[in-house]
């Protein structure tokens, strides 16, 4: 495959595509749209988030120690959008894009509604990186939708449709269609092997 090289830049996909929803000492809620966000560890359960130091949503998870992250989907990508665009500083983006929020049920953290997939934190350390903080959150609870999980156990991917943002390109793209299983399909290089 024939390559060009891009030199040390920020052009990666998928990414996730969340709103890092997080409140100040007052209970003034705030929205930010986050890409650079993921789970780092299983045991503990610890997610990462990558903030400007400017960012209002940074000082409201250093100010309450409490935050969420919440998946987007098609439905709302044009608020979530909004969330990325301006400051909390200077707009209340709850009331400029509708969503609502409710509280997390161990730490209050707010939850965006509409989000399928919500992930309450406590927060746990950072980490500078020049002009960006990784944040680290203890995942205290996670919040899926009821509708994506059948009668029989099994779980509908489909129903979280959650968007992914390729980073670089600016875009916000839908999930396609189901690959294969992980932890599974790499057998099929080695059947006689035991792994
Ligand atoms: C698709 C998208 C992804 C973004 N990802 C991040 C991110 O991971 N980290 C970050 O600091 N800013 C990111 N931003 C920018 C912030 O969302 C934006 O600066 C926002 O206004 C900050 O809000 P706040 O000051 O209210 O916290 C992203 C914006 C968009 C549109």
């Amino acid at each position: 495959m024939q390559k060009r090289q891009l030199g040390p830049c920020v052009t990666f996909f998928p990414q996730p595509t969340t709103l890092v929803a997080s409140t100040d000492n007052f209970g003034q809620i705030n929205l930010m749209m986050a890409s650079w966000a993921g789970i780092v560890s299983k045991s503990p359960p610890t997610m990462a988030v990558s903030l400007h130091h400017n960012r209002q949503t940074y000082a409201n998870i250093l100010e309450t120690e409490i935050f969420s992250v919440n998946v987007v989907t098609p439905d709302f990508v044009a608020e979530a959008d909004l969330c990325g665009l301006c400051s909390g500083k200077h707009q209340d983006k709850l009331s400029l894009t509708g969503l609502k929020t409710e509280p997390a049920k161990a730490t209050g953290a707010p939850l965006i509604v509409d989000s399928p997939l919500n992930v309450e934190c406590r927060f746990y350390k950072t980490l500078e990186l020049g002009d960006y903080r990784l944040i680290l959150g203890e995942i205290v609870e996670i919040y899926a939708c009821d509708r994506a999980y059948n009668d029989n156990g099994t779980v509908d991917a489909k129903s979280f449709n959650p968007l992914v943002y390729l980073g670089g390109l600016r875009e916000y793209w839908t999930l396609g269609a189901k690959c294969a299983d992980a932890y599974s399909v790499g057998k099929t290089l080695v059947p006689h092997k035991n792994l």
